[in-house]
């Protein structure tokens, strides 16, 4: 079925926010790891939660987030720089949430290191909206339930994507882990 790209980039940030769940306490403390241009900050801001930060390390990108969402951009932490360089200055437990859409993907196998990181900063939950089977120069498949559970995290949902539906084909798998 062809999904124009605007809705499929809607059904994206919506798996976002379903995941969450409809119930989520607003004032969850969230990090997006990669937000590039803000989609999914701006659709977390108009559901109601505004204890955003993120992480992007393309200038241009949160440039772009800050001129087509500046009143969301007005109230969101960015942190503009490559997430192997912050990530260790993050307390542990920083985070209600910590989540990455098509981020971690990329992320080259010498910097692997960082997953331990994402899952210290948690305090309660990780979600991953991953390709975990596409493989190019700049994709880097893997199983983050192999990756996270490890890390001291449990897997407690998992879907495999369908473009009709989550607006991203099924090489993506989205992951909720819980801590403790
Ligand atoms: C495919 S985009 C996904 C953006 C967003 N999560 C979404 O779903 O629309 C990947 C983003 O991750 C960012 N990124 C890639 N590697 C990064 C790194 N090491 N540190 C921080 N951001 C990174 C890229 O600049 C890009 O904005």
């Amino acid at each position: 079925m062809y999904i124009a790209d605007d809705e499929r980039l809607r059904k994206r940030s919506d798996l976002l926010v379903q995941l969450l769940g409809a119930e989520a306490d607003r004032s969850l403390r969230i990090l997006e790891v990669g937000c590039n241009a803000g989609r999914n900050l701006k659709h977390l801001f108009d559901n109601g939660f505004h204890q955003i930060e993120a992480i992007e390390i393309s200038e241009n990108a949160v440039a772009l987030f800050r001129e087509r969402f500046p009143e969301v951009a007005s109230q969101v932490k960015i942190h503009v720089s490559p997430v192997e360089e912050i990530v260790r200055t993050f307390a542990d437990n920083s985070f209600d949430v910590v989540f990455t859409m098509a981020v971690l993907e990329h992320i080259h196998t010498d910097s692997a290191w960082i997953f331990d990181e994402l899952a210290r900063i948690a305090k309660t939950t990780l979600i991953t909206i991953e390709d975990e089977k596409g493989i190019s120069w700049r994709h880097f498949p893997r199983n983050y339930r192999e990756i996270f559970e490890p890390c001291g995290l449990v897997q407690v949902h998992e879907i495999q994507c369908e473009d009709a539906v989550h607006g991203l084909g099924n090489q993506f798998f989205a992951r909720v882990f819980k801590k403790g």
